[in-house]
């Protein structure tokens, strides 16, 4: 892939587990010295939100381990899916209305399952949106999102995908 690479994390909402993954591939991109390497986004498939600040739950969770959540909600567009290289799905009803939205075989193959990056998902192929769960639902995106951007960090990196 041609650095930058431009990623965007595509959730629901845009305001609780796109945003984190948005934070924290940001913040291990900063820490390992390759921020310039990249363009990442987050966006949602849905409107309600949009222009909204992250769920504070999630934020807070995220303030706890280090994070700072501070996007904007938007929604995903058509001309997203020519400008991005990689369109990142948060669970399969969101990969699936992606999918229905690319209009050419280019596009749909930006399209993944950003679970399939985390190595302890035991064959989850989803991260468990948290919006109506309980509080531990956040700390949970968080621990999955870390491992899940560290790999996809490694990949890009080294040239696997
Ligand atoms: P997200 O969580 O997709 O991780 O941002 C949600 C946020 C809002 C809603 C659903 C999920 N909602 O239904 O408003």
């Amino acid at each position: 892939m041609n650095f930058p690479v431009k990623v965007v994390f595509v959730c629901l909402g845009n305001i609780c587990r796109s945003p984190t993954a948005e934070a924290v591939f940001q913040d291990m991109a900063h820490k390992r010295g390759v921020a310039d390497k990249f363009e990442i986004d987050s966006a949602g498939v849905g409107n309600w939100h949009v222009g909204d600040r992250p769920d504070y739950r999630q934020a807070h969770a995220a303030e706890q381990r280090g994070y700072r959540l501070d996007s904007f909600a938007r929604q995903i567009k058509k001309s997203d899916f020519d400008h991005y290289d990689l369109i990142l799905s948060m669970d399969q009803s969101v990969h699936d209305s992606l999918i229905g939205m690319a209009k050419t075989e280019t596009h749909r193959a930006k399209i993944k399952l950003f679970r399939e990056f985390d190595p302890d998902s035991k064959g989850e192929k989803e991260v468990p949106d948290p919006y109506y769960g309980g509080p531990e639902g956040f700390g949970e995106v968080i621990s999955i999102v870390e491992r899940g951007c560290r790999n996809l960090l490694e990949q890009i990196l080294v040239g696997e995908i």
